[in-house]
């Protein structure tokens, strides 16, 4: 197993990485001393295979769990939702020393995360997250929150968890499209960061798309360290945080045009950080041979790198990136990298140029 510190004053805690975790739940939280009833929010798709195990282990230790599932998928991810939660947590008396479960990917621990950050003003809450997204990315940092119809994330807190187990075993049952998905964040993280964490994705990528445990261990715990390290220095989003989002201007935008479902997260910020690629060769002289490796390696892991745009497209695609909240006089707002391991943020560009990468 392996232990990555989240430092942050009296809200630190750890994340660990390893197989076996999900049978060890009840053992780990009754080392964080906290109350006995607690509750474990799933979506229908995980609960399916990992929600007896959670209880299970909850109920050895001695706490007293309640189960909540909801739907599975983005919708999940709402007021209506929330509120259903809360009922069911009064319901079952949850008190201020209970604490809440998220068992899930990435929408699960949002929308619980957001419940435990305001349900009796914040009840403690631990993370399990099982898709690869979730594991590097949405269940570090603290970030919670839902969507409203005008737009996505828009109502949350920052709230940190007690504790973050990934258990690799959970990523066995990730449907494929959805795991390579996650890559795509694994891969952010090398180029933003960290070449010698690139270098490795390169050698070791065969081994990961056969999700192997120790390689994935190494990754996700390297990838969980970046984040964490990041969010100690900015945890909310002042500056810093922002090379987070190296990729997602475009890759968002590519999103929110396309209509629901036709691209996942991670293929859209796959052809985000192509493009946010290109356009760092333009503006910031990244070596040809940088932008080839990014190019390469994503395109390996099995995501798209490029998306073919006729006019009416590509208008709503400007469209919404213009609605993004990193516009600023005209001109948006990007992430764009120096080499591989070394990015710069707040760098305007003007629509022309985004064009030509497009
Ligand atoms: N808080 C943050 O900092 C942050 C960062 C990035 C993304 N996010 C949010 O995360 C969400 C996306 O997360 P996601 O990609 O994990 O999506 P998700 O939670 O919808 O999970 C994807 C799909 O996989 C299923 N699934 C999850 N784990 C599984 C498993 N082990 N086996 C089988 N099926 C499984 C789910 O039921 C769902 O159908 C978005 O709402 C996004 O806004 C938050
Ligand atoms: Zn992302």
């Amino acid at each position: 197993m392996r232990i990555v510190q989240v430092p942050l004053g009296n809200r630190s805690y750890v994340i660990k990485v390893g197989g076996g975790l999900l049978p060890r739940l009840g053992a780990e939280c009754a080392q964080l001393k906290l109350g006995q009833r607690c509750t474990v929010i799933t979506d229908s798709n995980v609960g399916r295979h990992f929600a007896g195990a959670a209880l299970k282990s909850l109920a050895a230790s001695g706490f007293e769990p309640v189960l909540i599932t909801v739907p599975a998928g983005e919708k999940s991810k709402r007021i209506a939702v929330v509120e259903k939660c809360y009922d069911q947590l009064a319901a079952h008396r949850l008190e201020r020393k209970s604490f809440i479960v998220a068992l899930g990917g990435g929408v699960v621990g949002d929308l619980a995360g957001f419940v435990a950050a305001t349900y009796l003003r914040g009840i403690p809450f631990v993370q399990v997250p099982t898709t690869l997204l979730a594991q590097v990315d949405s269940s570090v940092g603290g970030k919670t929150g839902v969507n409203l119809k005008a737009g996505k994330n828009l109502v949350g807190a920052f709230y940190q968890p007690q504790l973050v187990l990934c258990d690799l075993d959970t990523l066995k049952t990730l449907p494929k499209r959805e795991y390579v998905s996650g890559l795509a964040e694994v891969i952010k993280y090398g180029i933003i960061f960290d070449a010698v964490l690139f270098t490795q994705l390169e050698r070791s990528l065969p081994k990961l798309l056969q999700r192997n445990a120790p390689t994935l261990r190494a990754v996700i715990a390297r990838c969980c360290e970046i984040k964490a390290d990041v969010v100690g220095q900015d945890e909310t989003e002042s500056g810093l945080r922002a090379i987070l989002n190296f990729g997602h201007t475009i890759g968002h935008a590519i999103e929110n045009s396309s209509g629901y479902g036709k691209f996942l997260h991670g293929e859209a910020i796959a052809i985000g950080q192509v493009a946010a690629a290109k356009l760092s060769q333009k503006l910031l002289g990244l070596p040809t041979g940088d932008v080839a490796r990014i190019e390469k390696l994503l395109l390996q892991a099995g995501l798209p790198v490029k998306v073919k745009l006729n006019p009416a497209p590509r208008k709503k695609l400007f469209a919404a990136m213009k609605l993004d909240k990193k516009v600023s006089g005209g001109e948006v707002k990007f992430v764009l990298a120096e080499k591989i391991g070394r990015v710069k943020f707040d760098c305007r560009v003007a629509p022309e140029t985004i064009h030509e990468v497009i």
